[in-house]
């Protein structure tokens, strides 16, 4: 069975790594720690017996032959990019506990039909480049070469330049496509990051769906000046039309049911405390399960920031940074995902993940499935991130039955 203590020593372990002055993790996509934990993590796969590789785009594989070496490989896997101050569970718990399953499985001479492949899939989180997802775009053929180029960090270098300096070539990303012949299936463990499992003490959530995140960054250009000799009859404020568009955005997002809209980042030049504001930029994260109605809602704010801005004469432009559709996830594997809790004597509860992750890229490759379990607080992106090492081995746990079910009897399909 799977190791508790073996789990837990290792995700401590990997939350050393890149560990900031906030107490919590910053490990962006190609960086130096985002590469220190995908070693770390590619010893681990190799102490588990799979055999590794890095693919175009630097998702790391670990491999677990099957006794049918051209049966598709059931996916397990998970992230080890962070936000910037982030916590510890996001992402490394789900690619841990799939080392966990499999290293089990072989300790236990268990065979499978199907391989199993853990996945590390590159920056998730989109913390670096606004754009995330890139590593399970590329696996399933959705990152065009021209997003290379559009997708800049704080430093305004491309993520193309990123790519390169990391020691991959950005002209050969098709190389990491996979095709749906190669994944029978991908199932991903991950904390919760909100309350609905705590709060009804319940242990396992099982996702019915991902709601999709749309990212927009707005600039707004007003006219500097003066802050004293200034007027206020004559002042073009970029700033005070970017705090109105932010009370749209709340607004919408309040009145649009099922919508969240966030703005999490904001900056300001000249930035002085005598100088008004002449341009203003802000990021909005605008989700809903429902693509219709987080279309009705983007529609109302640009329509509003448009009309705050014409009456305060300051120029808006509106960028998308990524538009990802809400998906469904397989009723197959939710189906053998209930019958592992059932086997585990817990049970299983629906529900819709408000945060967005990997296996919504694999959709048109391989059904998708993902098991949560509780956030302390619903707290995450956040230092004080946590999860209870109960809770981490029973999703585990659910994990590995999940995991002998389709690869040992081929489920799904
Ligand atoms: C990732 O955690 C996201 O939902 O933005
Ligand atoms: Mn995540
Ligand atoms: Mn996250």
């Amino acid at each position: 069975m799977v190791q508790a203590d073996r789990l837990w020593k290792r995700l401590q372990e990997l939350g050393d790594i890149g560990r900031d002055a906030s107490g919590g993790v910053t490990r962006f996509s190609y960086s130096c720690d985002e590469w220190a934990a995908k070693e770390r993590v590619r010893y681990w796969m190799q102490q588990a017996g799979l055999d590794t590789w890095e693919d175009a785009v630097g998702n790391l594989f670990g491999r677990r032959e099957g006794t049918d070496a051209a049966a598709p490989a059931v996916w397990l896997g998970s992230h080890l990019d962070s936000v910037a101050h982030g916590g510890n569970f996001d992402g490394p718990l789900g690619v841990l506990a799939a080392i966990e399953v499999v290293q089990s499985m072989t300790e236990a001479s268990v065979q499978t039909r199907h391989p199993i492949e853990v996945v590390v899939f590159e920056d998730e989180e989109g913390a670096r480049f606004g754009f995330g997802m890139i590593g399970s775009r590329a696996v399933a053929g959705r990152l065009a070469p021209a997003e290379l180029d559009r997708h800049r960090d704080a430093q305004g270098r491309s993520l193309g330049w990123a790519m390169q300096a990391y020691g991959m070539d950005p002209a050969q990303i098709d190389r990491a496509v996979r095709s749906s012949s190669e994944v029978f299936a991908y199932l991903e463990l991950h904390i919760e990051q909100g309350r609905v499992l705590e709060s009804q003490g319940l242990p396992i959530g099982i996702v019915s769906g991902i709601a999709g995140p749309l990212w927009l960054n707005f600039t707004f250009k007003g006219m500097s000046g003066h802050a004293g000799a200034t007027p206020m009859t004559l002042r073009q404020d970029a700033l005070a039309a970017a705090a109105e568009a932010m009370l749209v955005m709340e607004q919408v997002a309040q009145d649009v049911p099922g919508c969240v809209a966030t703005v999490g980042k904001l900056t300001v030049q000249p930035g002085g405390v005598n100088i008004i504001p002449g341009v203003v930029s802000l990021t909005l994260d605008l989700r809903n399960a429902i693509e219709s109605l987080r279309n009705q809602a983007e529609q109302r704010i640009l329509e509003q920031v448009e009309k705050a801005c014409l009456r305060r004469n300051v120029d808006v432009t509106v960028q998308t940074l990524q538009r990802i559709a809400p998906v469904e996830c397989a009723p197959s594997l939710r189906g053998v995902l209930h019958q592992s809790c059932e086997e585990l004597g817990v049970s299983g509860f629906d529900l819709v993940s408000g945060a967005g992750h990997d296996g919504m890229q694999l959709v048109d490759l391989c059904p998708v499935g993902m098991v949560f379990v509780p956030s302390r607080e619903g707290i995450s992106h956040q230092p004080e991130e946590w999860t209870s090492p109960v809770d981490c081995i029973m999703g585990t746990q659910v994990l590995y039955q999940a995991a002998l079910h389709l690869a040992k009897e081929g489920i799904v399909q």
